[in-house]
């Protein structure tokens, strides 16, 4: 995710940018850029790190003009760097963007072949070009934009002006959130509400496939049919607090509704049209070295070990390559015995984490080949290892991890399935199978999303708890894990993940009224193995909550309540599983009122031992 602001009118743009870029932190903050036309040119200034970094560089050689854009960045392709921060330039053309274009390759190859140099690493700066090109064709900016959007794969909210004509900006919008607000005399153009609140409360919201034409005097939508559309003018009346969150509560609310955008941006570049094959575009790993991967382990920390565990069962399963799994804080002081040649993956959403590097830096002594799956390009692991397969699931605020956890996992289905292609041991029957169900998972979660409301209910009634115990099994074992870390820690009551079959070796000692336990039974090969240990604990007075598949007949009868979630194929259940567990947790913190985002003792990144 990245933050896009654009302003056309009679006042300086420049704070107008600025602020706007400052309320769009949360959505990147890597870099950031402006370019504003000062009457006769376009100047530009990009910075790496924070908006702050940029306004101190400004202050230095203050800007003035109407026209202008500006961008903070959250990298996707390019590490955060100041040559490719945008806006991007090409011939008169400046651009900004957010999203991903999943054929930026094959563009760049054609417009290199038309002559253009790049100076960036950046997906963005492809499409600079490609309307640049496009110009020469074309009468206007409109018209170059409408044929170069034609041929962009993927998502895309960008905004756009010439230095030669400034009285126009422009708008257009695929897969990637975009706003205009409307002034007197001024117009906007937003990634998100924050940005312009303090200036406009109206908005319209550009649907896909929209291009939009803003000048001083007013907007002109066009449709992706070319057809001229009003689009309704929404009036916000949020206070710019609950605007940043997008009109949630908490930043873990809105990263939990935002799964199904991050597990599209995550997969979807990575799966190739027609499926055939899995592209990975930073793991630098040759199919031989691939082919000749006898053990892999994988090192994480809390959350991302939990997604580390899932991984196992992918990738054993999937390309039949041992795996064994470390708490990096263990891995790293038990001498591990690695051979060459073995892969060691870290799993780490901040890119930070003192244990996992540390973990890492032995793997590399002891002569294994590294691979980080991380959420923040260039971070210190991603940098450590030898290759890197980046989750893009945009900055996460909250402490507790949501949204990452899902794209780390989605991350670890697509190396399974990279591995097993490359290691042939898949049939192209299933090979297929399970990249349909990649495809279709977002759709899935966002079906999963609406359990919400009667697991409100739900933690209303068990918030008074203060022991719970989560059971799951076989892939789903590491889910229950996953809930009860989730409850731990932003609701401080304890909890427990088990494996069913543990059960009966001393957990059930604790079962009587006042132990809710939470089971994820979908249906799936062990269905009535945890339907068995349904039984032991009704058996003992326990009260079940119980994660169903849909259509599910047993333990919906047996269970206190039911949560159904769509049924899926087995490798999709500890996606889905995962939603109802992170919004158990979140309520039940809420009704006891601790601080979600920010719990007690707790960083987000714990760059210490
Ligand atoms: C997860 O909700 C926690 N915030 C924590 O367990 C986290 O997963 C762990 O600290 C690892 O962080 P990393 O993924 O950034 O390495």
């Amino acid at each position: 995710m990245c933050g896009i602001v654009g302003y056309i009118g009679k006042d300086n743009s420049l704070p107008i940018l600025i602020e706007g870029l400052r309320k769009l932190e949360y959505r990147g903050y890597d870099s950031a850029g402006v370019a504003v036309h000062n009457g006769s040119d376009v100047i530009i200034k990009r910075k790496e790190g924070k908006v702050s970094a940029l306004e101190d560089e400004l202050r230095k050689e203050p800007l003035s003009g109407m026209t202008g854009i500006g961008h903070t960045r959250w990298a996707t392709h390019g590490r955060p760097s100041e040559i490719n921060a945008h806006p991007h330039r090409a011939d008169d053309i400046v651009l900004v963007h957010n999203g991903i274009i999943e054929n930026y390759l094959e563009l760049k190859s054609e417009l290199e072949a038309h002559g253009h140099t790049f100076s960036s690493e950046t997906d963005t700066e492809v499409i600079t070009r490609l309307v640049a090109e496009k110009l020469k064709a074309h009468p206007d900016l409109f018209s170059a934009v409408k044929s170069a959007l034609k041929r962009v794969k993927g998502s895309y909210a960008i905004a756009v002006f010439r230095e030669s004509d400034p009285s126009s900006l422009i708008a257009a919008r695929k897969g990637s959130p975009l706003i205009l607000g409307i002034g007197q005399g001024e117009q906007y153009i937003a990634s998100d509400i924050p940005a312009i609140l303090w200036r406009t409360r109206e908005v319209k919201y550009l649907e896909d496939g929209d291009v939009a034409l803003l000048t001083e005097k007013g907007i002109t939508i066009y449709d992706e049919n070319d057809k001229i559309t009003e689009r309704k003018t929404t009036i916000i009346n949020w206070d710019p607090v609950m605007a940043e969150k997008g009109g949630y509560r908490h930043f873990m609310l809105k990263e939990i509704h935002e799964q199904p955008r991050a597990l599209t941006d995550t997969l979807g570049p990575r799966i190739k049209e027609m499926g055939e094959e899995i592209y990975l575009e930073d793991l630098n790993l040759s199919p031989e070295k691939v082919r000749s991967i006898k053990k892999i382990f994988i090192v994480s920390c809390g959350t991302s070990w939990h997604a580390a565990l899932v991984g196992k069962f992918l990738i054993e399963g999937l390309a039949r390559v041992p795996v064994e799994v470390d708490i990096a804080s263990e891995f790293r002081y038990r001498n591990p015995i690695i051979e060459k040649g073995d892969l060691v993956i870290a799993v780490s959403q901040s890119g930070e984490t003192a244990d996992t590097f540390a973990a890492v830096r032995e793997a590399k002594q002891k002569g294994a080949t590294t691979i980080t799956v991380c959420n923040v390009v260039a971070s210190s692991i991603a940098r450590e290892t030898d290759g890197v397969i980046y989750t893009h699931a945009g900055p996460e605020i909250g402490v507790a991890s949501t949204k990452a956890f899902t794209t780390q996992m989605g991350a670890l289905y697509l190396l399974a399935l990279h591995l097993s292609a490359e290691r042939s041991v898949l049939s192209s029957q299933d090979y297929a199978r399970h990249i349909t169900g990649l495809k279709h998972l977002p759709a899935l979660v966002e079906e999963t999303l609406q359990t919400e409301k009667l697991i409100e209910d739900i933690a209303r009634e068990y918030s008074k708890f203060r022991d719970f115990l989560f059971l799951g099994r076989g892939i789903n074992y590491p889910i229950a894990l996953e809930g009860a870390l989730k409850l731990k820690e932003i609701s401080y009551i304890h909890a427990e993940g088990y494996p069913v079959g543990e059960m009966k070796h001393g957990p059930i000692a604790l079962i009587d009224e006042n132990m809710p336990v939470v089971v994820l039974a979908p249906s799936d090969d062990l269905y009535d193995k945890v339907l068995a240990g349904v039984e032991e604990v009704k058996a003992r007075d326990g009260r079940v909550i119980a994660i169903v598949s849909e259509g599910d007949k047993d333990i919906v009868q047996r269970a206190d309540h039911s949560i159904v979630i769509p049924k899926a194929d087995k490798c999709l259940n500890p996606f889905l599983l995962s939603i109802p567990l992170q919004f158990l947790a979140y309520h039940v913190a809420v009704h006891l009122g601790t601080d979600v985002d920010q719990p007690r003792n707790l960083a987000k990144s714990v760059t210490v031992e």
